[in-house]
């Protein structure tokens, strides 16, 4: 019997590698408006200062390591035996990607929100990896979807969530559609949906299951739980 797993992560995940995520107190917007640095008119108007930000940001990943979470996830992919895995995260970071290539699953997760290691050619939208700062007045930007852009991947998304049996939506806080919308697709399909996060998000109420704890805890185990067969997917 086939069994597909779309897992949608965001902030949360990486938060205890040191990553902040967007909307605590202390998050990554803090002392910027999103306006400023996440949209293409802030671009526009002020690209040093958004270059800036995200040179910071990809200077940061060097400081990084993926942690017990994103490895579960990764050997997830790479010992799942009853069908696909498909990790979609919101996370522009690249600790998801560094957990797969050791299993050999990097083609198991998309990045919707695009990547910092990567530039895009303001001119003709080619894209490429980068990792090394970008300058205010080049020809690069950053591969970023800001707000008010399309989404990375969708069709393929959404193709994967119609065939999904279980959704897993792992430290995002379901304030950013079209990703707050995925676990409704989901069901729609008929999926199982569980959320684990470190407190209830904004769309809680339609998770058939809610597990509450940080990433590093929660994840692994539940993985371990799934691949010893002790989780019934409907
Ligand atoms: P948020 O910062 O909105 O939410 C992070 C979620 O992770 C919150 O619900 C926290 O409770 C939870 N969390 C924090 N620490 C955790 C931990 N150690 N373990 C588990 N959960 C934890 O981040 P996102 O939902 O990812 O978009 O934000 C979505 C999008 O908003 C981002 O991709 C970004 C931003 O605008 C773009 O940049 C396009």
């Amino acid at each position: 019997m086939v069994r597909n797993i779309v897992i949608l992560t965001g902030a949360g995940i990486s938060a205890e590698s040191g990553v902040p995520t967007f909307r605590a107190s202390d998050g990554l917007w803090c002392g910027h408006r999103v306006e400023e640095v996440a949209t293409p008119e802030g671009f526009e108007a002020n690209p040093a200062l958004v270059q800036d930000f995200y040179n910071q940001r990809r200077r940061q990943l060097a400081l990084v390591e993926p942690n017990a979470a994103h490895h579960a996830l990764a050997k997830l992919a790479a010992e799942w035996q009853h069908g696909e895995v498909l990790v979609v995260t919101q996370n522009v970071d690249d600790l998801h990607d560094r957990a797969h290539a050791l299993t050999g699953t990097a083609d198991r997760v998309l990045h919707m929100h695009g990547e910092l290691l990567k530039a895009r050619q303001i001119e003709t939208g080619q894209v490429s990896d980068w990792t090394g700062d970008m300058a205010p007045d080049g020809d690069v930007r950053p591969h970023i979807v800001w707000f008010g852009e399309m989404p990375l991947d969708m069709e393929r998304i959404y193709e994967a969530l119609a065939e999904s049996h279980l959704f897993l939506s792992i430290g995002t806080s379901g304030n950013v559609y079209p990703a707050a919308g995925f676990v409704q697709e989901a069901r729609r399909s008929g999926a199982t949906t569980v959320e684990l996060n470190l407190e209830p998000s904004l769309g809680h109420s339609l998770f058939n299951e809610k597990i509450l704890g940080p990433a590093t805890e929660v994840v692994p185990a539940y993985v371990e739980r799934l691949l010893n067969g002790e989780i019934k997917i409907i």
